[in-house]
């Protein structure tokens, strides 16, 4: 039976190909390949590089899933938001298959696929709030009844990941910096440090980490020599300080927007302080929080590949001939 969807993700620093079931939402197949140790070096990921590392890992990763072809009734594949230089990659080898098994292609929003993280093995759930903490995304949006989404905040500047990498790059320890970050914050003896949380006082709920990053400058340059204590109280409060922010401002969300249930996504809610205080905060408003799994917070192809299954049922194809990469194609309306 031809009920298999086959996903590939390259919006970023991960070449990645899910396969699953539409009807029973089984992950038949998965791999991911990290560039995160060859961009490590440059302390963020270097375009060029990331395009020639899909280009050798893709068809690596596909290679590996041949016997599923058969099985096969859609493509689907990230395109936008991301690199435009990787997600090409994506775009390209998902157009060839389409094309080569006479299947149709999906075009999935990457954001859409992290908000699907949280339902890879059950029906999606709609009326709910998410926050998605990513390297390239801080929001919060709305699903309403009906899955359509709305935006209700969103970062001014840099994001929440973002932060974390640009912090761990002062100090020089490599990339990505979320992970190394919260480890080092855990080493913290001292823990007296204490940086100022962005608009705290501000009515808006829109969020920003740039003043919080350069305040950790700031700190940073006062130190002579950086030993592992000192790097590490001021890793704990710089994460106490973005965790503060983020908790801060879905407070003033959660007073205006009574949700029920409220879903955390994205590569950087993998963070366990901002975890334990989301769910302190939505057990305060009565609301059930809901999480990704620890493994697919990240970039991963399973989540696209999810995503792929409501669009399929709702008969979302998109030409193979199109311009998937162009601004027209942005669709971020529906679940
Ligand atoms: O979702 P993701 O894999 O890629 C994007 O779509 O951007 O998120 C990656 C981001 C990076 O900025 C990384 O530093 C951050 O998530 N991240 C974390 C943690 N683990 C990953 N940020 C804070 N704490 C963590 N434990
Ligand atoms: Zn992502």
């Amino acid at each position: 039976m031809k009920n298999c969807i086959l996903a590939i993700e390259s919006s970023c620093d991960d070449s990645s190909i899910a396969i699953i079931d539409k009807d029973s939402f089984k992950c038949l197949f998965y791999k991911k390949i990290s560039q995160e140790k060859e961009h490590s070096h440059y302390g963020g990921v270097v375009p060029e590089l990331a395009a020639r590392l899909h280009s050798e890992a893709l068809p690596r990763i596909l290679q590996q899933c041949k016997d599923y072809f058969s099985k096969l009734c859609a493509i689907a594949v990230t395109n936008e938001p991301g690199l435009s230089v990787s997600l090409v990659g994506g775009i390209a080898m998902a157009k060839s298959l389409a094309l080569s098994l006479n299947l149709p292609l999906i075009a999935i929003n990457h954001l859409k696929g992290h908000i699907y993280s949280l339902f890879l093995d059950k029906k999606e759930e709609y009326d709910l709030g998410v926050l998605l903490v990513s390297g390239g995304h801080t929001m919060v949006l709305k699903v309403d009844e009906k899955g359509f989404l709305e935006i209700l905040a969103k970062s001014n500047d840099d994001s929440f990941g973002e932060s974390f990498d640009k912090v761990a790059k002062m100090m020089n320890l490599g990339y990505p910096g979320g992970s190394v970050i919260e480890n080092l914050a855990k080493q913290a003896k001292d823990r007296n440090l204490c940086f100022s949380v962005p608009m705290l006082r501000s009515k808006e709920l829109n969020f920003s980490f740039s003043g919080l990053k350069n305040q950790t400058r700031l700190e940073l340059t006062k130190h002579q020599h950086l030993d592992e204590s000192i790097k590490s109280e001021i890793a704990y409060a710089f994460e106490e300080a973005a965790c503060s922010h983020i908790i801060d401002k879905c407070r003033k969300i959660f007073t205006k927007h009574h949700f029920k249930k409220f879903g955390v996504v994205g590569g950087a809610s993998a963070n366990l302080n901002l975890r334990g205080r989301l769910q302190t905060l939505c057990e305060e408003f009565e609301c059930e929080l809901k999480l990704a799994p620890l493994e697919f917070c990240a970039d991963n192809a399973l989540m696209i590949a999810r995503a792929a299954v409501s669009a399929y049922e709702r008969n979302e194809f998109v030409k193979i001939q199109e311009d998937i990469l162009s601004p027209k194609n942005k669709h971020l309306e529906r679940l």
